[in-house]
Parts: C-alpha cells; sequence; structure tokens
C-alpha cells in the first residue's frame, strides 16, 4: 500500500529520505532517485490511474496528491459535493504510488484561502475560464504550490483537462520551474465518454445522453478536412440533436497558443467542448485536422 502523508514536512521527509536512499544504490541522476507527482482531487478512476501507471514507467518514486482544492471552485460550484474516497483511492494505488499526500485545507492554506495567487494570463479567462472564472488561477496557485512541496522531477497531467495541460505549461515555463510535465492520453468508456470524477453524479439516462459529447467531437473531427466552421456546425449538429445536453462552449483552438481557431487556420487544431447534463457539468476535447 502507499504511504499516505497528510503534512507538508512529513512528506518533505520521508522524500528526501528516499531520494538519498535511490542515490546510494547508483547515480545522483538515476531514474530510481527521480520524482514523479501526479496531482489529482482523488475519486480515482481508470484515467487517473492510466496517470500514475505512466508515472510508474518512468521510474523512481511516485507521488500522487489527493486534494480537493477548494481555490478552484466557483461559488455555486460542486465543492460541497465533489466526491471524497480517500480509502478506496488509496487501495486503487496499491502496486502504483509510493507515497499519498492526502492534506487538509488547513494543511494546504493555513490562514485560509491564499492571498498570493497565481495568475493564469489570458487564456486563462477564456473556454473553461470564462464559464469558471477565477478557476484557472485557483488550480495554478495549488499546482505551484504542490511543485515546491514535492518538488518533482516530472508532473503527469491528463489530456482531458486540455487548457489546464497548456496553462501548466505556460507557468512552468514562464516561471523557469525546473520540472518535465508529461501529458497522458483521454480514457474513455466503450461508448467514446471521457472517464470523469463527475460522471458518477449522471443518473443513467443522463449517461446515456453525456456519450454526445464525444460523438460530437468525432463529428467535427470527420468534417474538419473542411475547415474550421463546417467542423464546428458537425459537432454543433450533434450536440442539438441530444436536448437533454445544454451546451456551454464549442471552440477550435490553436494547440500551442489556445488562441481560437479562425477560418485561415489549417493543420493540427483541438476541438474543445463544454456542456451541461442535468445540474453535471462536462468537458471533452479531441485533436483534429483543420483543411
Ligand atoms: O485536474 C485536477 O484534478 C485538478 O485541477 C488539479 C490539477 C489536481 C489541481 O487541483
Amino acid at each position: 500500500m502507499p504511504q499516505v502523508v497528510t503534512t507538508v514536512s512529513e512528506l518533505r521527509e520521508r522524500i528526501a529520505a528516499a531520494r538519498a536512499e535511490a542515490r546510494l544504490e547508483g547515480p545522483a541522476d538515476a531514474p530510481a532517485a527521480r520524482v514523479v507527482l501526479v496531482p489529482t482531487m482523488g475519486a480515482l478512476h481508470e484515467g487517473h490511474l492510466r496517470l500514475v501507471s505512466a508515472a510508474r514507467d518512468l521510474g523512481g518514486i511516485v507521488v500522487v496528491s489527493i486534494f480537493v482544492n477548494p481555490l478552484q471552485f466557483g461559488a455555486g460550484e460542486d465543492l460541497d459535493r465533489y466526491p471524497r474516497t480517500l480509502d478506496a483511492d488509496v487501495a486503487a494505488l496499491e502496486g502504483l504510488a509510493d507515497y499519498v499526500f492526502a492534506p487538509s485545507a488547513a494543511e494546504m492554506y493555513p490562514d485560509g484561502p491564499s492571498s498570493t495567487r497565481v495568475v493564469a494570463g489570458e487564456v486563462g479567462s477564456l473556454y473553461e475560464g470564462a464559464s469558471r472564472p477565477g478557476h484557472f488561477d485557483g488550480v495554478l496557485t495549488v499546482v505551484a504550490k504542490l511543485f515546491n512541496i514535492v518538488q518533482p522531477d516530472v508532473a503527469v497531467f491528463g489530456q482531458k483537462d486540455a487548457q489546464q495541460v497548456h496553462l501548466v505549461g505556460r507557468m512552468v515555463d514562464d516561471l523557469n520551474l525546473p520540472l518535465r510535465i508529461a501529458v497522458v492520453d483521454t480514457v474513455r468508456e466503450d461508448d467514446g465518454l471521457a472517464l470523469s470524477s463527475r460522471n458518477r453524479y449522471l443518473d443513467d439516462g443522463q449517461r446515456a445522453s453525456a456519450v454526445v459529447l464525444s460523438r460530437a467531437l468525432a463529428a467535427g473531427a470527420d468534417a474538419a478536412g473542411q475547415g474550421v466552421e463546417a467542423a464546428l456546425a458537425a459537432a454543433r449538429a450533434s450536440l442539438e440533436a441530444e436536448p437533454a445536453v445544454k451546451l456551454d462552449y464549442l471552440v477550435a483552438v490553436d494547440p500551442d497558443s489556445f488562441a481560437e481557431a479562425g477560418p485561415e487556420h489549417h493543420g493540427p487544431a483541438l476541438l474543445l467542448v463544454a456542456a451541461r447534463v442535468g445540474t453535471t457539468r462536462l468537458i471533452d476535447n479531441r485533436r483534429i485536422a483543420l483543411g
């Protein structure tokens, strides 16, 4: 079983000891002394376990953080009902992670919500950030804290949260943080629904409707050869055929800058979608090739 650690000081001690031990057994830059972090909010599913397996494959000491970060939830969002399943999460990480860092909110924010924040910049207020003002400042603030606490060589994130991956990468570059970001593809159910901790909020009917997000992205990908407008129209038509799903945004973006892809954009792009199924907000994305 992974060791569960709840305080910053103990985690730092344990990681320092594990690194020192690994270095005694090999060269200082040996993969065994590498620290790999997988930041999560728990309620782990197969998608998370794929991230942790990728971390394990990188060798070294694998730390999974489990912290439902209040800073990234807006008023009226699902902070209180967000699933907290620590015991099951720790059991699922058996053989995959060395340490689970599961701090309390008081450990992470001893003086209440931190007054110092990382600001996500312009892209942080687009798309997901437009629907959830302040969300990415909260994400980047906790991720920066986790990077400083764990001091990983590599941190692993899922492509499912494409805008988050982009912004974390920007933060690492902009602030010269000494680590590498590894990205793992989205894991899907057999019918295409992207795995998400929020899928457990869906009743059977909503679960059946939710598959339209990935279907819409597939329709957009099929039409992408005819340009961005055709891709968006095809995806939108799919979504509109499912009245139980209320579209929040559907947009094609340049994968490098996350600027919206206009009609002059040809080549690789990312199609991003967010929609509400009942009270549950789901996101998904897919790489497309715009003709
Ligand atoms: O993707 C998530 O689960 C969260 O946004 C993260 C990166 C763990 C920060 O709280």
